[in-house]
């Protein structure tokens, strides 16, 4: 009777152990299921994500055709809205003449006109990389 109470016991006692140990376990995958996606980072402070955004940003200017197939595509492929397609070099030149040049119609691009959005959506391109845009949807 005695001998099966210490056995009892004892197996009480390693089950505990086992859910003490399985608990700790699926403490450890839960944290690491709920831990956060991002984090925020405040002007002033050192931070993981402004240090990737710094590296993107010194790879360098991109090419006009990376930039019109990333944000200028959308309307200039198809000429949606009445957007200068992408290659109709005379549609181009004739905006070009009419508002004086490139440099104008990069004006326009940058500060946007009627359904042409500013920037055409690119809010992280520099004037260069619009003007590169351009020239690469114009051919000009
Ligand atoms: C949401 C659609 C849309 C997107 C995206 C877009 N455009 Fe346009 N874009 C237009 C439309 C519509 C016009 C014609 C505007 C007009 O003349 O009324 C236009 C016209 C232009 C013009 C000529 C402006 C002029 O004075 O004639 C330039 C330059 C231009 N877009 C550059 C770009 C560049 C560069 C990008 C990509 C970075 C871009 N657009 C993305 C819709 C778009």
């Amino acid at each position: 009777m005695n001998l099966i109470k210490k056995i009892l016991t004892a197996q009480a006692a390693v089950l505990a152990l086992v859910a003490v140990s399985a608990q700790a376990a699926s403490n450890d995958d839960i944290a690491a299921r709920i831990k956060p996606v991002g984090e925020v980072c405040i002007q002033g402070e050192e931070c993981k994500g402004a240090a990737v955004a710094a590296v993107a940003a010194s790879s360098g200017p991109r090419s006009g055709e990376d930039v019109v197939a990333k944000s200028c595509n959308g309307c200039h492929a198809a000429g949606v809205l009445g957007a200068p397609k992408v290659g109709d070099s005379a549609d181009w030149k004739a905006r070009a003449d009419k508002a004086g040049g490139l440099d104008t119609l990069l004006q326009h691009a940058i500060n946007g006109i009627n359904a042409m959005p500013p920037k055409g959506t690119c809010g992280d391109c520099s004037d260069d990389e619009l003007m590169a845009a351009i020239k690469h949807m114009s051919g000009l």
